[in-house]
């Protein structure tokens, strides 16, 4: 039950707008500052024995569902998606030269958009190249993000063969007026015949995406929904509250918000699916994920070895991340680069030799210092500031800013502060990001200006 006073306060910070901290600073700062150039520095840099993360994007969808806030576009026939390929390729071949050197890769990670829209022969000639550019241990984790309405026998074949081990489905909601309302028509047996065909190939990791807040949705539509999913027994789920921002996703005003739940019955979805998903023996982790105990997400969460990034949680401890493909973000000790978010710029860079990067961030000590403050609060809702400040060479005064900042949600229960280690409470779980951007001076700084503007 949701107890009025967790409501309350629920709703007081409901309508801050704070970051999700898939990165410290996050995507709004960064600036026009780094370059190809820049990242061809920081990638010839590289330590040559730690390894690295690859992260590839596929900008195309079959059709795009009213609700997604993803950076993809429609693509009905298979050209586009084959050309992307090989700019896929001649990009890896890029970032190979730069590095100068072939390094091991622990994690490689497929998004989108619809990876598994790729050809199979596309999809083969990118992972060839990525063998020949790196060293892809025997132990990494290869994943993608699959539409189950794309999953084919043949699919599921020719990514086991090419070592993919963990496969994550868009499963959103199984409730056909849900999913009329969100242009979304997935059938159970659809996703019934997309997790047979990953199984019966050897795709044993499987993940199910489900969304709350969406138009229609009750708490009968979502205790449904989420036995549904508990019923082909996925190793994870991710819990995904829907973001409605159609004034930047346009396609978004064809969900009608006069039937999309208000604050309070997003709450109280969010908390039904959650407190059904313990009693079907799933671990809660960090903000939205959901896992089996001996799955390696909830035995990193256990042990304090979870990691967030731009694809959120993560097992991922790489402190490297390569983005590949338009829009990715890539990630190393010298800071963000992000590939350009157009597909034509970005096809043409790769196309004339050069990377194809249009914004980044280079970061400094102090940057490096929150970022690892704010991880923790994210991942273990719970941070030693003394520890990770001296693992920084600094003592806490390097943040004493956040003190401040802190007062509020420390007074209405979010958090608490014992000597200099720092505890988000019960109450203040859903609310951790808030917790979070304490730590955060661009956010600070922004909010400053705000107030002296008006
Ligand atoms: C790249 S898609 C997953 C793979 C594939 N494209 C699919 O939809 O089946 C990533 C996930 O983002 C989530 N998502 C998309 N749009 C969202 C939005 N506006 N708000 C919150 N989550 C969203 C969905 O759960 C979706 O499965
Ligand atoms: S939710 Fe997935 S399939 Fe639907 S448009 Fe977005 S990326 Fe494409």
């Amino acid at each position: 039950m949701v107890s009025r006073m967790s409501q309350t306060i629920e709703l007081k910070y409901a309508t801050r707008s704070v970051p999700r901290y898939t990165s410290y600073p996050t995507a709004p700062h960064f600036g026009d500052g780094v370059d190809g150039a820049t990242l061809a520095t920081w990638l010839a840099a590289l330590p040559d024995d730690r390894p690295l993360s690859i992260y590839l994007h596929v900008p195309y969808c079959r059709a795009i569902c009213h609700y997604c806030g993803c950076h993809t576009k429609a693509a009905l026939r298979d050209d586009p998606v084959i050309d992307y390929a090989q700019g896929l390729v001649q990009e890896i071949g890029l970032v190979a030269a730069a590095i100068g050197r072939r390094l091991p890769v622990g994690h490689i990670h497929w998004g989108g958009g619809t990876p598994s829209l790729l050809p199979v022969d596309s999809f083969r000639a990118v992972v060839a190249k990525l063998n020949e550019s790196f060293d892809i241990l025997p132990t990494a984790e290869h994943a993608m993000e699959l539409d189950p309405r794309t999953v084919t026998k043949t699919l599921a074949a020719a990514l086991a063969e090419a070592g993919i081990t963990r496969a994550s489905l868009g499963v959103q909601d199984f409730d056909a007026t849900v999913q009329k309302a969100i242009g979304r028509i997935q059938p159970i047996e659809t996703v019934t015949a997309a997790v047979e065909a990953l199984r019966g190939a050897g795709i044993a990791a499987i993940n199910f995406d489900l969304m709350y807040g969406l138009p229609h949705q009750s708490a009968e539509t979502i205790r449904n929904t989420v036995a549904l999913a508990h019923g082909f027994g996925p190793s994870r789920i991710a819990l995904f509250g829907y973001a409605h921002v159609p004034w930047f996703k346009k396609h978004q005003r064809l969900i009608d918000e006069a039937a999309l739940p208000g604050a309070g019955e997003r709450i109280a979805l969010e908390r039904t699916a959650r407190s059904i998903l313990a009693e079907y023996g799933y671990e809660a982790i960090g903000l939205d994920h959901f896992a089996l105990p001996d799955d390696e997400m909830a035995v990193a969460a256990k042990n304090g070895d979870l990691h967030r990034n731009f694809q959120g949680y993560t097992t991922d401890a790489c402190d490297t991340l390569i983005g590949i493909g338009t829009s990715s973000i890539g990630q190393s000790h010298g800071g963000f680069a992000q590939n350009d978010p157009d597909i034509g710029r970005w096809r043409k860079a790769v196309e004339a030799g050069r990377l194809p990067v249009s914004k980044g961030k280079a970061l400094d000590d102090d940057d490096r210092l929150r970022a690892a403050i704010i991880e923790r609060v994210m991942c273990d809702y719970a941070v030693d500031l003394d520890a990770v400040c001296a693992a920084h060479g600094v003592t806490v005064d390097a943040v004493a800013d956040a003190f401040e900042r802190l007062a509020e949600p420390i007074a209405d229960g979010l958090a608490t502060l014992e000597g200099h280690r720092l505890t988000v409470t019960e109450l203040g779980r859903p609310l951790v990001r808030i917790v979070a951007s304490a730590f955060d001076v661009y956010l600070a700084r922004a909010a400053a200006r705000h107030s002296v503007a008006v």
